[in-house]
């Protein structure tokens, strides 16, 4: 059997995938594909940790936008992934896998804090490790989580699962002539706005050399494709692979 390409990945899941076509909160059956497709991942004997967004529940942003303070718009941001985190908790544990949620603003009545060396050592044993809260502080992206776990607990690859199947010169949705990339350099992510991540998060994957595969979620088996090694959606790294 073909191994994995790689053997220790950061899944970054925004909110968003987890709400499912309806756009707001948890769809139940969405959680229960998205967690079998982890399955197949860890079954190849991949370690897989887990960075998920809050977008479904509420976008800090958004909130500041509406004049809030932004601050305390990011900290509601953050308990909104810590809800997602303990939903994909329990969605994967009943497909029979071990978890562990980390999170890095203490609540320790409902998740282990985040412990680097700890987090290593979970994956070590092949327990999937959840990262809730992003980085624990305002004004940074769970992009910007993704990007900064995976280079702490070095990880060989971002999986930016998406509901779009990779990274265009313009919207598709608006423009049936938008062209796919297969491959695309840092650089060009971070001057051309391509929309793939914010520029913090690119740029921490610039300086560290953590590749992206930015792939679409909706299609059945794209975690283990992504993981295989597969050409698929598009990579964004410093050399084409
Ligand atoms: P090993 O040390 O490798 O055996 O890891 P372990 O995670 O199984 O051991 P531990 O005894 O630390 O944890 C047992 C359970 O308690 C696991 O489900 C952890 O997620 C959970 N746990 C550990 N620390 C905390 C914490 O600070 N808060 C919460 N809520 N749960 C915790």
């Amino acid at each position: 059997m073909q191994s994995p390409r790689y053997k220790r990945v950061i899944l970054k899941l925004s909110g968003e995938a987890l709400a499912g076509s309806s756009g707001y909160g948890i769809d139940p059956r969405t959680l229960v594909s998205i967690a079998g497709q982890i399955k197949e991942v860890v079954a190849r004997g991949v370690e897989v940790a887990i960075v998920v967004g809050g977008g479904n529940i509420w976008r800090g942003v958004a909130g500041s936008a509406q004049g809030m303070d932004r601050a305390t718009a990011d900290y509601m941001g953050m308990l909104a992934t810590e809800i997602n985190a303990l939903a994909l908790q329990d969605a994967l544990e009943k497909q029979g896998l071990e978890i562990r949620v980390m999170t890095a603003i203490e609540m320790k009545e409902i998740a282990e804090p985040y412990i680097r060396r700890r987090a290593i050592r979970h994956l070590e044993k092949g327990r999937v490790v959840i990262f809730a809260a992003g980085t624990g502080n305002p004004y940074f992206s769970t992009d910007t989580a993704a990007a900064l776990r995976s280079a702490e607990i070095e990880a060989e690859v971002i999986l930016m699962a998406k509901k779009v199947d990779g990274v265009y010169d313009s919207d598709p949705l608006k423009n049936p002539d938008a062209k796919k990339f297969s491959y695309l350099p840092y650089i060009d992510v971070l001057n051309q706005g391509l929309g793939v991540m914010d520029s913090t998060a690119a740029s921490l994957c610039m300086d560290n050399k953590i590749p992206i595969i930015v792939f679409n979620l909706m299609e059945d088996g794209n975690i283990l494709r992504a993981v295989m090694g597969d050409n698929i959606g598009t990579y964004v790294g410093e050399v084409k692979q």
